[in-house]
């Protein structure tokens, strides 16, 4: 479960952001929590309309892609903090992503009863028509006295109040399940995908035939594309084509690049493809993606990339079973995200996990419960990733 922790404060230091942060630490077995700043956030002004700033589309793309929000409430003069008032105004004006995402309430405050009135406040913001969240009933956590609460690790030093706060997170968890589950009953179908490349982005290389065999070598003209000894500079080094090459060759993984216009753009290359665990073949790369899969598989393929593109999973993993019970193949579509998060295709990355699970039995000293081989039962899945990955073979 992937939750956004909203740090109410704009301070250089504080407590609302040393709790989300514990809450992060101590209960990741819960929920993944991603505790994102309110501090470059502009004053919220009708008439100096900043929706568009990358800071409140940052904030936006963040709430929109999460199952849910923690929302951590420092009190000012009995009520929210002004800076936190304001990005919830940006959040009801031109865009609201808080409408019907699950919202828990959290504060720390100095004194005894602190952030109890922020808490209802924020409770009736957060209820507003253009805000519309769905804040979770009757699940309070008020931090008092906060500057004796942390100890120099900022962990919680109360034992009862760590407790305590386990159990509120563990409610909120259950509905934002039941939220999502009515969400899911009510889900608008998504966008249907191009499968077969239509149409052009930036990137694509533009009048060259896809489906050539030598798409990538007439590609790579059109496009000046360097190779050999030449340097490429990249986030974070320098590398020759050739280095890069061989880098990715050395992946314990058979690598694959779609990117988000669904063109089949890049594979690792190093073995013919009855050789591999997902086949491909050099003359398919520049395909569109209903080429490389046969008829039968375009309805799973748009399913999983329908996944990706939403936002609705980060990875979708299908167990192949069909390499037999020495093998335990798993294909995994990772979606790629580029410097702003936009979806920017997937990496698929496709391995043999046997080995690296036994090794780390025997290093462990452990082993699988139930038969030596449980690995090797295959679960059932709607996706069908075992078709092969080519139609021209
Ligand atoms: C202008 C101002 C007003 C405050 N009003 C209250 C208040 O009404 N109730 C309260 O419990 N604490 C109040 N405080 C103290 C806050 O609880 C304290 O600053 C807290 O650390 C804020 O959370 P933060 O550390 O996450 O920024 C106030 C602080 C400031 C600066």
């Amino acid at each position: 479960m992937k939750i956004v922790g909203i740090v109410g404060s704009n301070a250089e230091v504080s407590y609302n952001r040393l709790l989300l942060n514990f809450i992060k630490k101590q209960y990741s077995q819960l929920f993944d929590l991603d505790v994102i700043e309110i501090k470059d956030i502009p004053l919220f002004n009708q008439s100096d309309n900043q929706t568009e700033s990358a800071p409140i589309q940052k904030l936006n793309k963040k709430i929109t892609e999460a199952d849910a929000v923690i929302i951590a409430t420092p009190e000012h003069n009995h009520t929210i903090p002004a800076s936190l008032k304001s990005v919830i105004e940006w959040l009801s004006f031109e865009i609201h992503p808080l409408e019907n995402k699950p919202v828990m309430i959290v504060g720390a405050s100095y004194y005894d009863q602190g952030s109890s009135r922020a808490q209802l406040h924020l409770r009736q913001i957060l209820d507003a028509p253009g805000v519309n969240a769905l804040v979770m009933p009757g699940n309070e956590f008020l931090l008092g006295k906060v500057k004796q609460a942390f100890d120099e690790n900022n962990n919680l030093k109360e034992q009862n109040t760590i407790k305590f706060l386990e159990s509120t997170l563990k409610k909120f968890v259950q509905f934002v399940q039941l939220v999502t589950r009515l969400d899911e009953s009510s889900d608008q179908p998504l966008p249907e995908e191009d499968l077969h490349v239509t149409n052009t982005i930036d990137t694509t290389i533009k009048d060259v035939n896809m489906s050539a065999e030598d798409w990538v070598e007439q590609a790579a003209k059109k496009v000046n594309a360097v190779e050999g000894d030449t340097y490429v500079k990249l986030n974070r080094g320098i590398l020759t084509v050739d280095q890069i090459n061989t880098f990715l060759a050395s992946m314990p993984m058979e690598l694959t690049f779609a990117d988000n216009n669904n063109q089949f753009l890049y594979y690792n290359y190093t073995k013919p493809a009855e050789e591999m665990l997902a086949d491909r073949v050099p003359g398919q790369v520049g395909n569109p993606l209903a080429l490389c899969h046969p008829e039968r598989s375009l309805k799973s393929v748009e399913w999983v990339i329908q996944q990706l593109r939403s936002g609705k999973q980060d990875a979708v993993r299908v167990h192949v079973p069909t390499h037999g019970p020495d093998k335990f193949v798993v294909h995994n579509y990772q979606a790629m995200h580029d410097d702003q998060g936009n979806y920017a295709g997937i990496n698929e990355y496709v391995l043999d996990f046997k080995p690296v699970v036994n090794w780390y039995l025997k290093q462990t000293g452990q082993k699988l419960e139930g038969s030596t081989d449980s690995l090797s039962n295959s679960p059932k899945h709607d996706v069908d990733a075992g078709s092969g990955a080519t139609t021209k073979g």
